[in-house]
């Protein structure tokens, strides 16, 4: 846990000044990070959040390479198109290979060596895996990497009207998981490219140093997720509907008259973080794949398909970003890289290491991955680390409580302490 007291001098947001600080990452190169202990943690539960939320609206897991044939991406037209931010490799046998920027190919290619009736359909496969994208401006640590974790799902039907289907259920499984990690996502209108359509939207977290500009309508930010009990292969339409009815749209899709049509108190003007970006794009990669599907009147047609990213470990930044205060982190619940820590004040005390030793125990046993802080350090240096990375709950041990049987308890996000007894701290921690 190598925490520093300063922040490096070209951090310039307080997310990626803290990630520095709380030791959850290292830069080893332009855009390029090493994830120590805790940011590891962490982003392995956003990770498991993504994972959940795909599997209940019905996509499976799959994991593809990072390491791509360039003839892939010749076979869809885009190897050339890619340009600069798409790193390219020679293996010893001279062939084109490149770090995958994204993985439309791969599943197609691998999708049709498989599935060809429209009795297989629908389906939706996801892989949860780097991506590298050499950007001109890599900046803001994890936000604009050049090495990056996405969720990446891939949706196919065989008609648009199925491709809807698939795309309202990541839509909402989408508004799920940002639900989970504590954060107000809202769903904004995004450029559709050449099929056009409105099955375009990118996701954004309001925060003041987010790279996008967002218009929309007061009341889609408190309008929250649907929650996991929808039917998901029933109608979700009118969930959507209910959501995409109201305006919201980044800048490059933003109709200022529709939004100055709208009451004055409605209109909300803000700065966004892109956490996700859903879109239906059609035939666009199947038809020049030749990933064909037997259809009901026994004709072969290209599959219909779309594809949902999640930035994963630009996350980790957005939540910092939503949830701080000038002492640190604030970590919600849901992907806090440790439970609760437990400050041992006098290390070496046999009174204060029994009763540490039983509080880690038990928040061991409760399935709260509780962190032990029994380093040798002035109480005061423990509670500003503890409160930097962001633990949830603070279970602190001095000498003076355990004379008199209690613990103080600390909530980070409020602050609020209380003084008692550790069983009743740890029902306080269980809820
Ligand atoms: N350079 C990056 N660093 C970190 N996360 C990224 C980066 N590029 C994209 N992402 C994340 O991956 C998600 C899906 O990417 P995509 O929409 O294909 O990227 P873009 O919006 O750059 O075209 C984005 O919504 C974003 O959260
Ligand atoms: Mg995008």
């Amino acid at each position: 846990m190598p925490t520093l007291r300063e922040a490096p001098a070209d951090a310039q947001i307080v997310s990626h000044q803290l990630m520095l600080r709380a030791g959850l990452i290292r830069q080893e190169a332009a855009g390029i990070y090493a994830w120590l202990p805790l940011g590891l943690k962490v982003l392995k539960k956003i990770e498991q959040v993504v994972r959940e939320e795909m599997n209940r609206a019905g996509a499976v897991e799959i994991l593809m390479p990072t390491l791509q044939l360039a003839d892939l991406w010749r076979e869809s037209g885009r190897y050339d198109d890619y340009g600069e931010e798409m790193l390219r490799i020679k293996d010893r046998h001279d062939r084109d290979l490149l770090y995958g920027p994204t993985a439309e190919e791969v599943v197609t290619d691998i999708f049709r060596g498989y599935v060809k009736s429209y009795k297989d359909l629908p389906k939706n496969l996801y892989n949860i895996q780097w991506k590298f994208r050499d950007e001109r401006r890599p900046r803001f640590g994890v936000m604009r990497g050049r090495e990056f974790l996405m969720k990446d799902a891939y949706s196919f039907d065989i008609d648009e009207a199925g491709a809807r289907r698939s795309y309202n259920r990541m839509f909402l499984a989408y508004l799920n998981v940002y639900a989970r990690l504590g954060l107000k996502a809202i769903p904004v209108k995004a450029d559709p490219g050449p099929i056009g359509g409105d099955m375009s939207h990118e996701f954004m977290i309001l925060a003041d140093t987010g790279e996008s500009q967002v218009f929309a309508h007061r009341d889609l930010v408190e309008m929250g997720a649907p929650g996991p009990n929808i039917d998901w292969f029933g109608d979700l339409e009118p969930e959507v509907s209910r959501r995409t009815s109201l305006y919201a749209a980044s800048d490059e899709m933003h109709d200022e008259a529709r939004f100055a049509a709208m009451p004055e108190e409605k209109r909300m003007t803000a700065r966004g973080i892109e956490v996700g970006h859903i879109f239906y794009f059609g035939e666009k990669y199947s038809k020049p794949m030749k990933a064909l599907v037997t259809g009901p009147d026994g004709k072969d047609t290209p599959v219909q398909m779309g594809s949902y990213g999640v930035g994963v470990s630009r996350l980790v930044g957005a939540i910092i970003e939503a949830s701080h205060d000038d002492s640190g982190i604030i970590w919600p619940d849901s992907v806090a890289p440790f439970g609760a820590a437990v400050l041992n004040l006098r290390a070496g005390d046999a009174g204060c290491d029994e009763v540490c030793e039983e509080a880690y125990k038990s928040l061991t046993d409760a399935g709260l991955d509780p962190l032990y802080d029994h380093r040798a350090d002035r109480p005061g240096a423990k509670f500003a680390a503890t409160d930097l990375v962001g633990i949830p709950w603070q279970v602190v041990v001095g000498p003076k409580g355990v004379a008199e049987g209690v613990v103080e308890l600390k909530r980070r996000a409020t602050g609020e302490r209380q003084t008692l007894p550790l069983a009743a701290a740890l029902k306080v921690i269980a809820g």
